[in-house]
C-alpha cells in the first residue's frame, strides 16, 4: 500500500513537472510597428522674386531745370564756349543751338542777361519766338 502510494506521488510530481516544463512562455507582446515617420515637410515653396524696382523717373533736378541769380546768368554769355541763355519773365531760355543767337549774340543783343524789356519793347517779334528756343529753369534771387 505503501509503495503505491510512492508511486502516485511520483506520477503527479512527473505530471506537474511536465505541466511546468510544457507551459508555453507567454507570448510577447506584439510592439507595434514603428510609426512611420512624419511625412517631410513640405518644402517651402521659393518666394516669388521681387520684381525690380522701378527705375527712377527722370531726375529731379533735370525736371525742375535750373536756377540761376543774374550774376550766375552772366556766365553762360555764349562766348568761350559757354552755352547762351537768356531770361524773359523769370524763366530762362537756351538760345545756344539757334543760329539766330551765334556766340551769344542777337541783332545788337547779348546772352547772359535779363532780356524781358528788350523783347517786349525793342524786338519786332515781341516773346512769341522764345516757344522756338528751350525752356531750362528759372531766374531767382538768392
Ligand atoms: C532789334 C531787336 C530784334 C530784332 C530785329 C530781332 C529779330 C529777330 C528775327 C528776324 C528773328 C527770326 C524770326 C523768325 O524766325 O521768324 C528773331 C528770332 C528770335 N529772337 Fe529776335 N530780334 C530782336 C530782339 C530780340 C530780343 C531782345 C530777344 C530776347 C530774348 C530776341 C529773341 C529771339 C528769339 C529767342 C528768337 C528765335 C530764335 C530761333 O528761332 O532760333 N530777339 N529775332
Amino acid at each position: 500500500m505503501k509503495k503505491k502510494l510512492m508511486i502516485t506521488a511520483l506520477l503527479v510530481v512527473a505530471a506537474l513537472v511536465l505541466v511546468g516544463c510544457t507551459q508555453k512562455a507567454p507570448e510577447p507582446t506584439a510592439t507595434p510597428a514603428p510609426v512611420a515617420t512624419e511625412a517631410p515637410a513640405a518644402t517651402e515653396a521659393p518666394a516669388a522674386t521681387e520684381a525690380p524696382a522701378a527705375t527712377e523717373a527722370a531726375a529731379p533736378a533735370e525736371e525742375k531745370g535750373v536756377e540761376l541769380t543774374l550774376e550766375e546768368l552772366a556766365k553762360f554769355n555764349g562766348k568761350d564756349g559757354q552755352p547762351a541763355y537768356i531770361a524773359v519773365d523769370g524763366v530762362i531760355y537756351d538760345v545756344s543751338e539757334s543760329a539766330l543767337w551765334k556766340d551769344g549774340a542777337h541783332n545788337g543783343f547779348e546772352a547772359g542777361k535779363d532780356l524781358t524789356t528788350e523783347i517786349k519793347e525793342k524786338s519786332p517779334h515781341g516773346v512769341g519766338k522764345l516757344a522756338n528756343v528751350k525752356e531750362i529753369g528759372k531766374l531767382v534771387t538768392e
